[in-house]
């Protein structure tokens, strides 16, 4: 399958073609430079050990053309206009946003669009055109260029529609990541304002790559609470 990261020149879109390279998937890297999105191309399978012909470059444009499923890494600053220029190419497509609305100037605050969140404004802008659904807010690049191990952290995903909700949970699932679908575009706002959260954790307790983790309570509780001891139940 080919598989294109529109914004993929920066950390967190590498690592996800890393990912979809390292599931055997072409990682077609795309930039509003297509120089750059080559010179990417060129040096990831060598530095990160993965065959050269899992990567390929293009324009952003021509990446979402070419591709079965479109993945968006852009900073929130360039959402709105990155999926305006590549709404003609995405008709009947998945696009998995990733963009978290992360201030770049100040990265503990947010940029919320009117739709608000990220994923919500993709759905007002690629409606009736594409299915968004929204993933891998939360996960660091760092994690994510660590192929070589399943993650330890899991991968939040946010949608309108169940199919394709489940299609990208199996993809996620073949680049060794977990995931937990949270619902639809409603509950975006929460999981993406998880990522200023995370950063501040980073910076304030000097966390390595802070990520999300879905925990259940220990087995070896020994009191678990039942019915018959609060008044009335
Ligand atoms: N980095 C992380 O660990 C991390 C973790 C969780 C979520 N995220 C989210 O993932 C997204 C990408 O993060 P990142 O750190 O990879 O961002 P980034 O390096 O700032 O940007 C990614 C790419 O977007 C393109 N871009 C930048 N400014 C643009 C503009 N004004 N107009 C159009 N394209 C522009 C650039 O590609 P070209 O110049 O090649 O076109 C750039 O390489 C962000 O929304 C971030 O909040 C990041």
């Amino acid at each position: 399958m080919i598989i294109a990261v529109v914004g993929g020149t920066g950390w967190q879109g590498a690592g996800v073609a890393v990912r979809i390279a390292a599931a055997g998937h072409t990682a077609l890297i795309g930039s509003r430079d297509v120089e750059r999105a080559k010179s990417l191309a060129e040096k990831l399978p060598a530095a990160l050990d993965l065959p050269a012909g899992l990567f390929d470059a293009a324009t952003n444009e021509d990446a979402a053309s070419r591709a079965d499923i479109v993945f968006v890494t852009v900073p929130m600053t360039a959402h709105a206009m990155t999926l305006e220029a590549i709404k003609p190419f995405v008709i009947g497509k998945i696009v998995v946003d990733v963009t978290a609305p992360v201030n770049p100037k100040n990265q503990i605050e947010n940029l919320w669009p009117p739709e608000g969140s990220a994923t919500q404004q993709a759905q007002a802008i690629l409606k009736g055109v594409a299915d968004v659904v929204g993933a891998l807010k939360n996960i660091s690049a760092t994690a994510l260029f660590n192929y070589k191990k399943p993650s330890n952290c899991d991968i939040l995903i946010m949608g309108e529609d169940i199919t394709s909700k489940h299609r990208i949970s199996s993809l996620l699932r073949e680049m060794k990541l977990n995931s937990y679908d949270v619902g639809s575009g409603e509950i975006c706002r929460t999981v993406e304002g998880l990522t200023s959260l995370l950063i501040y954790l980073n910076y304030a307790y000097h966390l390595r790559q802070p990520g999300v983790k879905i925990a259940q309570i220990d087995p070896g509780l020994d009191f678990i609470p039942t019915d018959g001891i609060l008044p009335g139940t």
